[in-house]
């Protein structure tokens, strides 16, 4: 005889309780500045990166964000935080839109404050990304913005996006960040991605050195940060005094724009160029970085030296702002 079974009822899919996503604690959250990143959620969004990294290699693209827009508004000219940002986006199956061609063209050629630009798009979207002239001014657009903002460049301010993805590129080419001689060469005055990195790296057992003409020295404020967190530093003008035991040499160029006085950029800025013959006295496993975009520090013919990080080190960019954009819109 046969004997029917009872068959178990079909598994409710919409039973199922929606899943709740932390972020770590970015989710609907500015980014603001590094210090809101202590070590364990830089290992967080790290993780995050590898998996995008994993993700993009397989597939290119998911629609984890679909249906979410991002504001991209540049009122400084950019070409790798914008369109890292805008390809994070589409790759995570957001939409975008972008102010990053020129502010002019847009309503602030008409007199229109930072505060309302915000808020109008802010009606359009659900995260905003920012790069502006001002210090500060992230901070500002997010007192006045519900959604989510992340400063992508406030004047000589921060740099906090960049600085994620930089120390995600040493740790992806060296394997760790404790232990490691990092050298700054350049603009550390002006450099905002100096300032940022720098922070960061207050965090690690590192030692620092920082590389520049007298004029371009480290902002004071960020020397007594360095120094308070009781890492092993010293400053010099000379590359070659550092270069033969540095494990990260990270080169900037000399920021035209924040100089007042044109004939004193005139006197510095040709003042480091990184070469091969320089090249050939560095350790053969340290790496070159550069946040880019470069007008000299770093010889052509460095290029295709495999210690010549700067182009990975843009394309992690897109990995760390997907993890970013993820996880401050809830979807970690
Ligand atoms: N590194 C960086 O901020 O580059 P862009 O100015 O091209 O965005």
């Amino acid at each position: 005889m046969l004997i029917k079974e009872k068959l178990p009822p079909l598994f409710n899919f919409d039973a199922l309780p929606e899943p709740t996503y932390t972020g770590n604690g970015l989710t609907d959250q500015d980014v603001i500045s590094v210090s809101q990143f202590d070590t364990e959620r830089l290992d967080y969004i790290f993780s995050r990166a590898g998996e995008m990294r994993e993700l993009v290699e397989r597939v290119g693209s998911t629609d984890l964000l679909r249906g979410r827009v991002l504001a991209c508004l540049f009122y400084e000219p950019s070409t790798r935080t914008s369109a890292s940002f805008i390809s994070a986006m589409e790759r995570l199956g957001g939409g975008v839109i972008p102010i990053t061609q020129g502010v002019q063209f847009s309503s602030v050629s008409k007199g229109e404050t930072l505060a309302d630009t915000i808020r109008t798009l802010e009606q359009f979207s659900d995260v905003i990304v920012l790069r502006h002239p001002t210090v500060g001014s992230a901070q500002v657009a997010a007192d006045y913005a519900a959604i989510p903002v992340i400063n992508a460049g406030d004047g000589p301010g921060e740099h906090p996006t960049q600085a994620l993805l930089d120390l995600f590129t040493i740790k992806e080419e060296l394997g760790r960040i404790n232990g490691l001689k990092i050298a700054m060469v350049g603009d550390l005055r002006y450099g905002r991605t100096v300032h940022s990195l720098t922070r960061l790296l207050t965090q690690y057992d590192v030692s620092l050195r920082f590389v520049s003409p007298e004029i371009l020295r480290l902002p004071l404020t960020i020397m007594n940060q360095v120094i308070d967190a009781g890492i092993d530093v010293r400053e010099t003008h000379d590359v070659a005094d550092v270069i033969k035991n540095a494990d990260v040499l990270y080169v900037t160029r000399v920021q035209k724009e924040r100089f007042t006085d044109l004939a004193q950029y005139e006197e510095v800025k040709n003042h480091y160029e990184i070469t091969p013959e320089l090249m050939a006295i560095a350790k053969q496993d340290m790496v070159v970085m550069h946040p880019l975009p470069r007008v000299g520090e770093i010889h052509y013919a460095v290029d295709d030296d495999p210690r010549a990080a700067y182009f990975r080190q843009v394309r992690n960019g897109m990995y760390i702002r997907m993890a970013l954009l993820a996880a401050v819109l809830g979807k970690a």
